[in-house]
């Protein structure tokens, strides 16, 4: 596996691979590595691309008050990893190499992000939407690939693509949780073992909703109160928003007739987790 920080070494390399013919395929995260990441990676083994995966944790995306600082950071650890996952090329920037002088152009993909995870960390998706876009350019991948987990990012990165013509093919690949449920995340470090513990209802009133749904139940606002009361019964966690949304544009949903995505954001401690479920038609005949 190469490992470069420096775009015009990664550009170099990237470039020679477009000439032997291989297609590229992208992989951004922010580090600290979990299965999650590696299934993504999978994936795009799969494809039989040229696999890049970027590890940069982007202040852009980071509220004021947010986490940034602490976020969790091993690069050591995530490029044995990737070596082992067979990544070609790790480009692990620094701040500086991606924002040479404080950005002025951004990338805002409207309403999606005024909703969920965007209502509740303004500027979030704007700060995604950039760095993403500014990968798309270092890299010029073939194609991308992106977490359910952070199902609203993954639809506003598919977007983005149609939006602006970018020739990137936006591959979803479903979450990926520990076996007692919890979705993988990199935050996950933080929790205390009661907060770990707790946390558990999120997946679990996830997947009860979901048997509702399937069972006949429709309004969007009754699977909401059921999803919140199972929270506040079972749990210490502080609920930012429980919402069932329109899975194809996140739009307001009352009666239940398409495609749902059963959104989640909860606080726990210092720790905000997110977790989601898509309930698909052809399930809720
Ligand atoms: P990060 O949180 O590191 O996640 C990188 C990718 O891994 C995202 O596409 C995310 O959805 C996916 N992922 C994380 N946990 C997952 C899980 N449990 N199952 C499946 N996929 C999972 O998301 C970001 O970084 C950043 O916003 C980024 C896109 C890199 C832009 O900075």
């Amino acid at each position: 596996m190469k490992k470069t920080s420096h775009i015009p070494e990664l550009h170099d390399w990237i470039v020679a691979e477009k000439k032997l013919g291989r297609r590229i395929g992208l992989v951004p995260t922010m580090g600290y590595l979990h299965r999650g990441h590696l299934t993504l990676i999978e994936h795009a083994k799969q494809t039989g691309a040229f696999v890049v995966v970027s590890i940069f944790v982007n202040p852009l995306q980071f509220g004021p008050t947010e986490d940034l600082s602490r976020y969790p950071r091993d690069l050591e650890r995530d490029a044995r990893l990737l070596e082992d996952a067979g990544v070609d090329i790790l480009f692990h920037p620094t701040v500086e190499e991606m924002y040479p002088r404080p950005t002025v152009t951004f990338v805002e993909v409207g309403e999606l992000d005024q909703v969920l995870c965007g209502a509740a960390r303004p500027g979030h998706f704007r700060g995604v939407a950039t760095v993403v876009s500014k990968l798309f350019h270092i890299v010029e991948p073939d194609m991308a690939f992106f977490g359910q987990k952070d199902y609203q990012q993954y639809l506003i990165i598919k977007r983005m693509v149609s939006d602006l013509n970018l020739r990137i093919k936006i591959c979803a690949v479903p979450i990926v949780r520990e076996e007692d449920g919890l979705a993988m995340s990199s935050r996950n470090v933080f929790l205390k073992a009661e907060e770990r513990q707790e946390a558990l209802v999120l997946s679990r009133s996830l997947q009860e909703a979901g048997e509702n749904l399937r069972s006949g139940q429709r309004s969007a606002r009754e699977i909401e109160a059921q999803i919140r009361a199972r929270i506040h019964r079972e749990s210490h966690g502080v609920i930012d928003y429980v919402e069932v949304r329109d899975a194809e544009d996140l739009s307001e949903v009352t009666d239940i007739k398409r495609p749902v995505l059963l959104a989640l954001a909860v606080r726990f401690g210092t720790t905000r987790l997110i977790d989601n479920k898509v309930v698909e038609v052809d399930t809720i005949v």
